[in-house]
């Protein structure tokens, strides 16, 4: 049985790392810098652990054991590798988890590619990460597998006659019944979930709609318990269900904005686009995010809204992501169609141009700035298990005088709802009326909402989230957890 102070072995499909390769051929991995490593890294280091996944890489010399172990030093982990093949890639991580689960679990079935070979090729590549596990762990270790390529990976290890403790941590949203039945393996991955001990959701909604599907399509559940942490018993199995909304490090963020140097370079955005607000929008490039219609109601808010024509400006920034996917290709090419045609009927030649377009990663100083500059935050999912860059523009609005425009189906939306103007970002009219009336909003409604919200992000930050996960993994029994509060 896992110890309350054993190994923590975390299994996510990428590793935490960036492997690149020099023009002498060598390749040099660096550490990630991404909020679950940040999080998890002092868990590792206080009790040893391991982090198992894919390099990113199908290139034999990189991602090896020896390019990791340069990442990994000083650390206080091990990195371990799991390699997929060209084939794998294409139809576990590029196929079954990008073009089934994805847009699937994101609402959007119409999207989905339900091949039928994705599946065979997604249980297997779940099989290669249970052995590795096995390879690695100790019956002490607390075995936690992050989202949603790996929700066959402890059915695998069962298989392979495996009685680890085993938690699950879903980052993106779980959808409801209707949309669950549709999958043509829901038994399975339904089973397979079961076959943890614990499982984290997001957010209630993600929580409930995982219950319903169990009720519905398993014939001996059973669910006990009201509080954070519910308890599923089916046959001889106990599996703790429990919803964790993920965070982020507010210290650090909060911190690096209040900088001189992102002052400077924040206030430098504001001489080259001088004497009006600035709108953000920062997402990576996916069909989740809502980007044409949020360009589409920017567009209605010029034209209804004629004083916004010059008072605002748009910088949409879009993160490269998955281009080999059909679908993200085309997206590109429509957002970029559709920024040339506003920009073309809106902008004043030699002066005002409404959209400012930059499609690639921003440098760490670029985007604390943009964040601390922006006085209207744009995030407008279509559905989103949490959507991070919501909290972080908050922390990073060091006046606390900015406004956060919201899509209510974004797993923000339950902990931000008191302080964002929350909208659904498929009515493009009521988001170009929430436009209107953030820029309108006056500095006091502005700091009242802010304020609000900066609170909740500093009190459940990323800390706090590891921290409550591991406590429902241990914790001997369940009426130590608060009773859900509504809506978190
Ligand atoms: O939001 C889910 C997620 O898997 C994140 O963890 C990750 O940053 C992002 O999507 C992109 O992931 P990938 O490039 O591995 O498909």
């Amino acid at each position: 049985m896992a110890k309350a102070d054993g190994r923590l072995i975390v299994v996510s499909n990428r590793l935490p790392v960036v492997i690149t390769k020099g023009a002498d051929g060598r390749c040099v991995a660096t550490p990630g810098s991404g909020g679950l490593v940040t999080a998890l890294l002092p868990v590792l280091r206080d009790r040893g652990g391991i982090w198992i996944g894919w390099p990113g890489t199908s290139d034999p010399e990189c991602g090896t054991e020896d390019v990791l172990a340069q990442a990994a030093a000083g650390t206080g982990y091990s990195l371990l590798p799991v390699t997929l093949s060209e084939d794998e890639i294409e139809k576990f991580y590029m196929g079954f988890s990008n073009e089934i689960i994805w847009p699937l679990f994101h609402d959007l079935p119409s999207f989905c590619n339900f091949e039928p070979s994705y599946w065979e090729v997604y249980t297997q590549v779940n099989r290669k990460y249970a052995r590795a596990i096995i390879r690695h762990a100790t019956p002490h270790d607390l075995i936690w597998v992050q989202d949603y390529h790996l929700i066959d990976t402890a059915a695998e290890l069962r298989r392979l006659n495996s009685d680890a403790h085993i938690a699950f941590f879903l980052h993106i949203p779980f959808p409801s019944l209707d949309l669950f039945l549709k999958l043509p393996w829901r038994q399975a991955l339904l089973r397979a979930l079961l076959d943890y001990d614990l499982i984290g959701f997001q957010t209630l909604r993600d929580r409930r709609n995982f219950i319903q599907c169990l009720r519905t399509l398993i014939r001996d559940v059973q669910v006990y318990g009201k509080g954070q942490v519910l308890l599923a018993r089916t046959g001889q199995r106990e599996v703790r269900i429990g919803h964790f909304p993920i965070g982020i490090d507010y210290g650090a963020f909060a911190n690096q904005a209040a900088t001189e140097a992102v002052a400077a370079r924040a206030a430098e955005l504001h001489r080259l686009l001088p004497n009006r607000q600035l709108i953000l929008g920062i997402d990576r490039l996916d069909y989740t995010k809502g980007i044409l219609l949020r360009l589409q109601a920017f567009r209605n808010a010029l034209m209804r809204y004629p004083k916004l024509r010059s008072n605002v400006t748009l910088i949409q920034v879009v993160v490269p992501s998955r281009e080999h996917i059909p679908k993200y290709f085309d997206l590109r090419s429509q957002i970029e169609q559709l920024v040339g045609r506003i920009n073309g009927e809106f902008t004043q030649p030699g002066g005002w141009v409404p959209i400012h377009y930059v499609f690639r990663s921003l440098d760490p100083l670029d985007l604390l700035a943009y964040y601390r500059a922006a006085e209207i935050g744009l995030v407008t999912p279509l559905k989103d298990g949490m959507n991070l860059v919501a909290k972080e523009y908050c922390t990073c609005s060091i006046e606390e005088d900015c406004v956060l425009i919201l899509s209510e189906f974004a797993g923000a939306a339950a902990q931000l709802r008191h302080g964002a103007l929350l909208v659904n970002p498929f009515d493009i009219e009521g988001m170009a009326d929430a436009i209107y009336r953030a820029y309108s909003m006056n500095r006091a409604e502005r700091q009242r909402r802010v304020h609000r919200m900066r609170r909740e992000i500093q009190r459940r930050d990323v800390f706090w989230w590891v921290d409550s996960f591991l406590k429902a993994a241990f914790a001997r029994n369940l009426d130590a957890f608060p009773v859900v509060a509504a809506g978190v």
